[in-house]
């Protein structure tokens, strides 16, 4: 059996161009006891994939759902599916790791799917699902009748919030990089406003959207757009900081952080970082009520499905520069 890779040949400097990465084969071994073949179905393409580090050599990391081709594991049967930390590979063999160490996205079997697409557990039902689900609730706290701003708003993980955010009861503000995007959100998705950052001035908009001022923001993109909308909170607003994805091809490296201590001391702002990773123990708490709103039809969700395993990298780059409407996701 021969599996295919993306390789890294060289750390990404600025936006990531082709010659960084390879594609090579690989002569796998037989399966030997304990072990499982598995066939990459769905990858997924998130935007850390750019930030985290990795080691030039290694296979591009990724979350991929697999089915089992073959098994030495009694963990594992042949047409199981898998939710696994494979990387940017079409086959690997692996042991099963039903433990999951805090650094790392947990591997585990997909059950209870109904007739839902299998990339969802990449998606909506999975990590980026997760980090919507408990980024918000745990760290903005949103109460009924506040006024929330997500931003990245017609993205996997801000699409979800937003719908979040209106299911508690809120006012909500999506900001996004196109026309199009801002339709989704609002017609579809139910957010109240849509501000669309390369069209419109964000400071203008804000104060007709939300005259109250924000309680909390969700922070997706970072720099000097976050650092408007901050400016624009209510004393004891909360800010919940998921990433900074304007920042991450920045051949300079990350921005020092704009002067906002002013905001933070007059407002009582609070600001918290995370990793969807904190929320390990609690993950199919997560999973089960999103899956919950999904069947209630309170929650809804859209992918950006490539095609063949040799367009992942380029679905890396669209993500990057905002092709994508919900999740991205490669169909090998
Ligand atoms: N903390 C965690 O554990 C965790 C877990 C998952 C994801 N994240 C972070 O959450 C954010 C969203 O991730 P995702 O998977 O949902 O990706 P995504 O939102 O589906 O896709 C990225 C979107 O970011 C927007 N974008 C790109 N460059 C931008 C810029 N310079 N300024 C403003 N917006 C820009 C684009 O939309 P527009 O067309 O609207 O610009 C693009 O579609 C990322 O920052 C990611 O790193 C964090």
């Amino acid at each position: 059996m021969k599996a295919k890779k993306f390789v890294l040949k060289q750390q990404f400097v600025g936006f990531p161009k082709y010659s960084d990465v390879e594609i090579m084969e690989e002569e796998l071994p037989p399966v030997t006891d304990g072990e499982f073949l598995a066939e990459a179905v769905f990858i997924s393409i998130d935007p850390f994939i750019r930030i985290h580090p990795q080691e030039v050599g290694n296979v591009v990391m990724g979350q991929q759902v697999a089915r089992i081709l073959e098994s030495k594991s009694e963990h594992y049967a042949v047409g199981n599916y898998i939710v696994g930390f494979f990387g940017w590979r079409t086959h690997t063999i692996s042991t099963p790791q039903l433990i999951t160490p805090d650094h790392r996205l947990p591997e585990y079997l997909i059950k209870d799917m109904d007739d839902l697409p299998l990339s969802l557990p990449l998606g909506i039902l999975g990590m980026p699902g997760n980090t919507a689900y408990f980024g918000f609730l745990d760290i903005c706290k949103p109460k009924e009748g506040e006024t929330v701003v997500v931003s990245g708003a017609a993205g996997t993980v801000g699409s979800h919030v937003g719908q979040i955010a209106k299911i508690k009861g809120c006012k909500v503000i999506g900001i996004v990089g196109s026309e199009s995007k801002g339709k989704w959100i609002t017609e579809e998705l139910g957010f109240n406003y849509y501000i669309n950052y390369k069209n419109q001035n964000l400071k203008e908009e804000l104060i007709k959207c939300a005259p109250e001022g924000i309680d909390c923001y969700f922070d997706n993109i970072g720099g000097d757009l976050s650092s408007t909308i901050i400016s624009t909170m209510k004393r004891f607003g909360r800010i919940s900081v998921c990433g900074f994805i304007s920042q991450y091809n920045l051949e300079s490296g990350f921005d020092k952080a704009p002067a906002l201590q002013g905001y933070f001391v007059s407002n009582c702002l609070q600001m918290q970082g995370y990793s969807a990773l904190l929320f390990v123990p609690r993950w199919h708490e997560g999973i089960a009520q999103n899956l919950k709103w999904i069947k209630e039809k309170k929650l809804k969700y859209r992918e950006t499905i490539i095609e063949g395993f040799e367009n992942t990298f380029q679905a890396f780059l669209d993500l990057l520069s905002g092709k994508n409407i919900g999740k991205t996701i490669v169909k090998v």
